[in-house]
């Protein structure tokens, strides 16, 4: 019995941790990481690599970034605010961005409705994918 009420207390702890988002660390990675598979999986694969359901019946004209090789071809370190940019997608960057890389600055502002505070939550949003992809670098 006493066993039982252990294991539920750890349980809420993770929860609690998991919610605290950016500023905790590994929060923000799994946050992150709910929201990749939620929304880039489809194209970019469960691991990143592009290895996807999209790419598997060639519905799209240009392939996947492998998102895993990100911080290697730009010489071992992650290009944060590129990616950033990238994912946020309403500020072109030159030579990227294709009509495939949906603009997910948009979708997200739109999702978190009106107020200051959308624009903030949305930032937010991008953040913890930026973050999720730092941490599944290939070294
Ligand atoms: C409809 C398919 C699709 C979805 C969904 C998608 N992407 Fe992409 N993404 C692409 C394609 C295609 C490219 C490569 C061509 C390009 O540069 O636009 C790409 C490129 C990228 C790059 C480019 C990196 C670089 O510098 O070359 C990043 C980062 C990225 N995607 C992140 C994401 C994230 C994060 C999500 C989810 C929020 C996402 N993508 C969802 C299709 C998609």
């Amino acid at each position: 019995m006493e066993k039982t009420g252990k294991s539920g207390g750890a349980a809420y702890g993770d929860r609690v941790v998991g919610n605290l988002g950016l500023g905790a660390g590994s929060g923000g990675v799994t946050a992150g990481k709910r929201e990749f598979r939620q929304h880039c999986a489809v194209c970019h694969g469960l691991g990143g690599t592009g290895d996807s359901v999209m790419v598997n019946l060639n519905l799209l004209t240009v392939k996947p970034t492998d998102l895993t090789q990100l911080s290697k071809r730009n010489k071992g370190t992650f290009p944060l605010w590129h990616v950033y940019r990238i994912i946020d997608g309403r500020e072109p960057v030159k030579g990227h961005g294709t009509a495939d890389m949906p603009i997910w600055g948009n979708t997200f502002r739109e999702e978190e409705g009106t107020g200051l505070t959308a624009e903030t939550r949305a930032s937010g949003r991008i953040l913890q994918l930026v973050h999720y992809l730092q941490s599944i670098q290939e070294q």
